[in-house]
């Protein structure tokens, strides 16, 4: 008949159904009684989770195995195994939530076409925010105009670690670019499943850490591939950008109404490349016209949040940062102020 240090030798290598983890492992074995004239073994287990189709298989096992071993009857009850040991044998992807299930508030920017500074604003934002003492990351997800890491000077790629991407760190902000994962600039060809497999790893295989806000620079304009990224991405508010000209606020409707199908709320319009003011008058003049952010925000039933004016960052000894306008630049006042209506909005 079975000793108990048998009983243990022929459960000790069974996997617990949750945990895949051994018996011997996770501790599972509580309490072994052998009534030797009987040959009854009772054992009572500790498991990940109890009451599941899969305890019924797991009960089969054991009660085969202990039969084989010897016993006539097997008696098996079981518990939960304590928490802390549960959370230790997780299976890992369970235990690291990905961002897509986390408290990261998605924030994606978005242009009815290119050029009117939907790169610069996500770059001065992220930045703003980070300044803010928020932990921001930005996916680059231009495809075909990415620009982000030069705006911000970003000259490092990506390291990889345990088959994670570990993004670029610059200005405080975490930064993954297409163009990080592409040779010399070359030009490629995104069809909808690579395109979606490129995006997903974004969220999945780049180890971003815990992120309070997560910018996405989106493909400008209303085409295929701007729809497709759109509705790739979880759900997230959005920020339209335009130029103050009607015709571009116009364009732009049209990106805003994308926004709305695929249940992506507007947190409002920004204006970019407003007015020019100049240094020697301090006069405003209206090159790109007037009124279209306010026109745009009508239609698509927002506000205007920021209006920036046309004006270049600094010049900095020693920092390569192109679009990167410093805190005290006017612009960088500016798009402090936009950061903290993008707080404000998701309190
Ligand atoms: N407010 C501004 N003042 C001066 N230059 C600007 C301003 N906003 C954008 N630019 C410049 O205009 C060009 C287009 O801006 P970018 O952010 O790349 O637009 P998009 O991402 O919409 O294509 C860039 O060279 C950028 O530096
Ligand atoms: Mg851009």
């Amino acid at each position: 008949m079975l000793t108990k240090e048998q009983v243990i030798e022929l459960l000790n290598p069974i996997e617990d159904p949750f945990l895949h983890t051994t018996f011997e492992k996770t501790g599972a074995i509580q309490e072994i009684t052998i009534k030797e004239d009987k040959k009854h073994v009772s054992v009572k287990l500790a498991i990940g989770q109890t009451n599941t189709g899969e305890q019924m298989q797991l009960q089969q096992q054991v009660v085969n195995v202990l039969k084989r071993g010897g016993a006539a009857t097997v008696g098996l009850r079981f518990e939960q195994l304590p928490d802390d040991v549960i959370a230790t044998y997780q299976p890992t992807e369970e235990k690291q939530p990905t961002l897509l299930d986390g408290n990261t508030k998605f924030l994606a920017i978005a242009s009815g076409k290119g050029g009117v500074g939907k790169s610069t604003v996500t770059v001065n934002l992220a930045v703003a925010l980070a300044r803010l003492g928020k932990k921001v990351g930005i996916v680059d997800a231009d495809i075909y105009g990415f620009s982000v890491p030069d705006m911000m000077g970003v000259e490092k790629r990506p390291a990889v670690e345990n088959e994670k991407i570990i993004p670029v760190e610059r200005f405080g902000v975490k930064v993954i670019s297409m163009g990080f994962f592409v040779e010399d600039n070359s030009p490629i060809i995104w069809r909808g499943p690579m395109l979606g497999k490129m995006l997903t790893s974004f969220f999945k295989e780049v180890e971003w850490g815990e992120l309070d806000y997560l910018l996405l620079d989106l493909p400008p304009g209303t085409g295929d591939i701007a729809l497709d990224v759109h509705s790739m991405l979880p759900s997230s508010k959005e920020i339209i950008v335009t130029t103050p000209h009607p015709t571009a606020a116009f364009v732009a409707a049209r990106a805003g109404q994308m926004a709305l199908q695929t249940e992506h709320e507007i947190l409002g319009v920004i204006e970019n490349m407003a007015y020019f003011e100049s240094k020697v008058t301090g006069e405003k003049e209206y090159v790109f016209g007037q009124g279209g952010g306010e026109k745009l925000a009508e239609v698509l039933n927002t506000s205007v949040i920021g209006q920036l004016p046309l004006q270049q960052p600094f010049k900095e000894e020693g920092v390569f940062a192109p679009s990167v306008y410093q805190e005290d630049h006017p612009t960088g006042e500016i798009f402090k102020e936009i950061a903290q209506k993008v707080i404000t909005s998701y309190e």
